[in-house]
């Protein structure tokens, strides 16, 4: 079978499965929430409703042993483990200038293992969170949609954010990198590692890059709309670039279902292995259409916590991707 057709198969399988959890949950959200990022950012067919934006690169990752003694996953056995990695500009729109003030940026990874299977992480350069629902992710949408500039006082997102206090701070907890490969891009959502005594430990996802360098929204300004595209490919066409997959543990009583709430700083933080990307693939367009990243496409050692935003993201991406793949 074609790498395409391989994928296209797993897609497939991962959809449904998808659909199926969402679907349970509530028939609607994921494509009310599709069709308000639509309505926020505008259609553009071919190209995803949310992190429109991005270039798709391949690589390696690398377990260390302290991985391996917290989750049985086949990912974190120590090989070199081949992956697909996707850096990203949050929203809808293609062509939004990299720089844009207070845009986060995303990253996605897809861990190719040896029998075939894949798993995937999707993580975000926020902090935490604005909500915690589906259903305020797409009244949080709605609000921005209802509230141009011109829009009477107090505008619809002035009313969301009373009724939302949190979610303001959310959104100004990133800022612009220099590049893709100095910025910290975090899980937010909680996940369920699971040891070979099946032991379970919750865990939030951060990948952390080798240095951390933000600019401040002037320098970014004058930046040309693609540079973090431009300077990702440069970067990787003169050697590879790495980042350090760390997981930050819940101690016992630490609350998992609420992504707007991060845990304490001082919880213990553990190196699960080296990200290794080598190579920019040679068509990004044509491969980041084709391609499905899913926080809940899991294989066994990793388990969803009882964060609700884990199932209403799978059924929205699903959505944006048949939207994309007509
Ligand atoms: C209710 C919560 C959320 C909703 C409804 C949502 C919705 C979406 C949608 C519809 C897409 C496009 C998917 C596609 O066409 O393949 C997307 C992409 C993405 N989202 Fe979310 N999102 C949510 C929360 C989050 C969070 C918490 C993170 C990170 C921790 C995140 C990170 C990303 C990234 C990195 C992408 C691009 C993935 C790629 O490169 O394919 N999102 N989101």
């Amino acid at each position: 079978m074609s790498n395409c057709r391989l994928l296209f198969t797993f897609a497939a399988a991962i959809w449904f499965a998808a659909l199926g959890r969402c679907l349970a949950e509530d028939p609607q959200i994921a494509t009310q929430i599709v069709d308000a990022l639509n309505k926020v950012y505008g259609a553009h067919p071919g190209f995803r409703a949310n992190h429109a934006k991005g270039i798709v690169l391949e690589g390696t990752f690398k377990a260390s042993p302290d991985a391996a003694n917290l989750s049985k996953a086949a990912i974190f056995d120590g090989s070199a483990i081949p992956v697909t990695v996707r850096f990203s500009d949050a929203g809808g729109v293609p062509n939004v200038p990299d720089g844009s003030k207070g845009l986060p940026h995303g990253m996605a990874i897809k861990y190719h293992l040896k029998d075939g299977s894949e798993t995937d992480m999707v993580l975000v350069s926020l902090k935490f969170f604005p909500v915690s629902t589906g259903a305020d992710f797409r009244d949080f949408l709605l609000a921005v949609a209802a509230s141009p500039p011109t829009a009477p006082k107090p505008t619809q997102l002035d009313l969301f954010f009373k009724s939302h206090p949190i979610a303001p701070s959310a959104l100004a907890s990133t800022s612009t990198p220099d590049s893709f490969a100095d910025e910290q891009y975090n899980g937010i959502d909680a996940f369920i590692f699971v040891d070979k005594t099946g032991k379970r430990q919750p865990v939030r996802y951060m990948m952390m890059p080798e240095k951390l360098v933000h600019i401040d929204s002037e320098e970014a300004a004058k930046k040309s709309p693609d540079f973090l595209i431009d300077d990702i490919t440069a970067r990787v066409g003169r050697g590879p670039v790495t980042f350090h997959l760390k997981a930050q543990l819940a101690a016992p009583g630490d609350q998992t279902k609420d992504p707007t709430r991060p845990w304490p700083a001082d919880r213990k933080v553990v190196d699960l292995g080296v990200l290794t990307i080598d190579k920019v693939v040679a068509d990004s367009l044509a491969a980041q259409k084709k391609l499905l990243f899913l926080p809940g496409a899991l294989i066994p050692g990793i388990e969803e916590s009882d964060d609700p935003l884990i199932d209403v993201r799978d059924g929205a991406y699903v959505v944006s991707y048949g939207r994309r793949n007509p």
